[in-house]
């Protein structure tokens, strides 16, 4: 089956990648195979909106199933924050090393038990059955004080999972990859796919 992952991050797109590469009854299409240029304005309120919005729009390019994600990072004593809006944190002037650097900044005077955090992941697929398929993976952890590791990609370098001392940009691809957040939302899609007969 071939399927369209409609995302324009590379880090995102890369673990997809290598996520999905064990499922030989799948072909995986980026939006750069297709030639698809256009982005979309992510104007839900939720991650299921975001995902929603993203799936439906690259279907339409595409003609194809199409899978795609909204992710982010929600600190818990800052109120969820950033959220649905992790991508585009502090504006969009900013990098993704100088968005940790305003979350440590935030987080400066929480002390270690006030430091939780999870990171979220919703898939959406559109044109694989008459309604959209949606499925979510949660990864919980807290927030380092410091950078560290040069893995990954986003708030990889801020963020550490409970019981463990090194961020996530400390794992390589493969290690992150058996347990983070989009590992468990794909887990969770294909289980979907296979038990309706679609792959
Ligand atoms: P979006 O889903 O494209 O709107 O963006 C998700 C944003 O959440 C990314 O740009 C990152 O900042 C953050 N994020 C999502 N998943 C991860 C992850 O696995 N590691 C680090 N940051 C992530």
């Amino acid at each position: 089956m071939n399927i369209l992952i409609a995302t324009t991050n590379n880090g995102k797109l890369n673990e997809f990648k290598k996520i999905f590469n064990f499922n030989k009854n799948i072909k995986l299409f980026t939006l750069s195979d297709l030639s698809i240029n256009d982005d979309v304005e992510e104007t839900g309120k939720t991650f299921e909106e975001n995902a929603a919005i993203k799936a439906d729009f690259y279907y339409r390019k595409s003609g194809i199933p199409t899978i795609s994600e909204d992710s982010g990072l929600e600190i818990f004593k800052l109120g969820g924050e950033p959220g649905i809006y992790s991508a585009r944190y502090g504006g969009e002037g900013l990098n993704d090393l100088e968005r940790t650097e305003l979350i440590l900044e935030k987080m400066k005077d929480f002390q270690t038990p006030y430091r939780g955090a999870q990171f979220i992941s919703v898939i959406c697929g559109v044109g694989f059955k008459k309604e959209k398929i949606f499925s979510k993976g949660l990864l919980k952890g807290y927030i380092l004080d410091k950078k560290q590791g040069l893995n990954g990609f986003g708030y990889d370098p801020i963020f550490c999972l409970n019981n463990e001392n090194l961020s996530l940009a400390c794992k390589s691809i493969d290690e992150k990859n058996q347990i983070s957040h989009r590992r468990k939302s794909i887990d969770k899609f294909l289980k979907i796919l296979i038990k309706d007969r679609i792959v």
